[in-house]
C-alpha cells in the first residue's frame, strides 16, 4: 500500500499549477518507501520472452541499447548500465501497487508503470518523453536534470535510443528513496545514478489525433461499421473538371461528421481503445473453472483483485445501458447492470459486500465468472 503525501501542495493545486505545464520535485512523496521489487526479481522479469525489457549502457564512450529477454547480466560490469522493465505492474502485484496513488487521475490517461534498475553512472541518457511521467525513487540515489520545455534537437544516439542535445537545467537535484519527480511531455531530462538504484516511472500517455484517428479506422474496419457511401443526388452541373468546390468539400467534412458525431458510435470506439493494453497481461486461465454458484460461494470468502494492467472503463454516454469495456472488449447488461459496471471499473478489488446485489443478475454473473477463469481478475488464496 503506496500513500503519497503532498506536503507542500494539494492535488487541486498539483493539478492546476503543475500537471502538463511543468515539472516539479515531491520530496518524500512516499514517505519510508520499500521498494516494490527488488533488482533480482527486476533481473529475473526480464529474462522472460513475453516481457519487455531494455538494458542501456556506454561500451567505449558509445552509448549502447538491446532488447530482451536477457540471459545474463555479468558482462555487463559494475558501472555505467541500466536495466528497463516496461509495464512491470503486468507481472508484480507490489509494482501495481504504485498505479493506486495515481487515480487522482483518470485510469484512461494512465499508460503503465516501468521499473528500472541503474548501476552508478548509468542512465538512458538525455531524451525527451511524450508522457506524463512521475519517477518514483526508491532504493539508491539518483540525479536528475531537467531542461525547459523548447525546440531541442533530437538523435538517434544509437538506433534504438533516441536522444536530445545538451540543456540548461531548471531542476538539478539528487532523488533520495521516496522522492517523485513529476516531468510533464516535452521536457528534456537526464537521470545518472549516484548509488545502485531503483526508479519507478508511473507514465501518463496522451494520444494524437493521427492515434485516434487510426485507432478510430481500425475500430470501423473491424466491426464493418462507417461503409455508407457519401452521395450527392441533385447536384448541379460541374464546369471545372479539376476542382473540389466548397459544396463537394463541406459534403466530404459533412460525412466524416456523421461518424465522429456518432455519440454511440465513438463511446464504443473510445471504450474499446483506451481499454486495451499496450503490452501484455499476466492472464493466467484457471485448470480447474469456477461455475457460476461456486465463485459467488468463493466470493462470499474473498475478495477478487484485478491482475495488475487490466483496464476496465465505461463512458458516460453509454453507462446507463450498463454497458463496459474489459480489455478492449464491450460488455452490456442492461440497465439494471449500470451499478455492476460502475462497482467493477471503478474498484481494484471487488468484495461480496460490493457485488452483492449484482450477482443476482444472470449475465454480469456469467460474465464474471469467465473473467475469474480466463485469469482477468483472481482470488488471492
Ligand atoms: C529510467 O528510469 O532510467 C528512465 C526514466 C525516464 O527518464 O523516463
Ligand atoms: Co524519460
Amino acid at each position: 500500500m503506496f500513500t503519497l503525501h503532498l506536503d507542500d501542495f494539494s492535488l487541486e493545486h498539483f493539478l492546476q499549477h503543475y500537471w502538463q505545464q511543468k515539472p516539479v520535485v515531491i520530496r518524500q512523496g512516499f514517505q519510508h518507501f520499500v521498494d516494490p521489487i527488488s533488482p533480482d526479481e527486476l533481473a529475473g522479469l526480464a529474462c522472460e520472452e513475453e516481457i519487455e525489457s531494455r538494458l542501456v549502457y556506454r561500451k567505449d564512450g558509445e552509448w549502447q541499447a538491446e532488447l530482451g529477454p536477457f540471459e545474463s547480466y555479468e558482462r555487463l560490469g559494475e558501472r555505467d548500465w541500466s536495466l528497463l522493465v516496461q509495464a512491470a505492474n503486468h507481472w508484480s502485484p507490489q509494482v501495481a501497487a504504485l498505479a493506486a496513488p495515481f487515480s487522482f487521475l483518470p485510469k484512461w490517461r494512465m499508460d503503465d508503470v516501468m521499473a528500472s534498475y541503474a548501476t552508478p553512472g548509468g542512465g538512458v541518457g538525455p531524451h525527451i518523453d511524450l508522457y506524463d511521467v512521475f519517477i518514483c525513487q526508491g532504493s539508491g540515489r539518483r540525479n536528475w536534470r531537467v531542461g525547459e520545455r523548447g525546440n531541442h534537437r533530437q538523435f538517434a544516439a544509437h538506433a534504438a535510443l533516441l536522444h536530445t542535445e545538451p540543456f540548461e537545467p531548471i531542476i538539478d537535484v539528487e532523488l533520495l528513496s521516496g522522492d517523485i519527480l513529476y516531468i510533464p511531455p516535452g521536457f528534456p531530462h537526464d537521470g545518472v545514478t549516484i548509488e545502485h538504484s531503483m526508479s519507478f516511472s508511473v507514465g501518463f500517455r496522451a494520444k494524437s489525433a493521427s492515434d485516434l484517428l487510426s485507432g478510430l479506422a481500425d475500430h470501423l474496419i473491424d466491426r464493418e461499421l462507417g461503409g455508407a457511401l457519401m452521395s450527392d443526388p441533385g447536384r448541379p452541373v460541374h464546369h471545372e473538371q479539376g476542382r473540389i468546390d466548397a459544396g463537394d468539400f463541406a459534403r466530404i467534412k459533412a460525412h466524416l461528421r456523421t461518424v465522429l458525431e456518432d455519440d454511440a458510435l465513438l463511446a464504443d470506439f473510445a471504450g474499446s481503445y483506451f481499454s486495451k493494453t499496450k503490452c501484455q497481461l499476466d492472464l493466467q486461465e484457471l485448470e480447474q473453472p469456477f461455475v457460476e454458484a461456486e465463485l459467488v460461494a468463493e466470493l462470499a470468502r474473498q475478495g477478487l483483485t484485478r491482475i495488475g494492467g487490466l483496464r476496465c472503463f465505461y463512458v458516460d454516454q453509454t453507462v446507463a445501458q450498463g454497458v463496459c469495456y474489459v480489455d478492449g472488449e464491450r460488455f452490456e447488461f442492461g440497465a439494471a447492470g449500470r451499478g455492476a459496471v460502475l462497482a467493477l471499473c471503478d474498484h481494484e478489488h471487488l468484495s461480496h459486500a460490493l457485488l452483492k446485489t449484482w450477482l443476482r443478475q444472470p449475465a454480469f454473473l456469467a460474465a464474471l465468472t469467465q473473467w475469474v477463469n480466463g485469469g482477468y481478475w483472481y482470488f488471492e488464496d
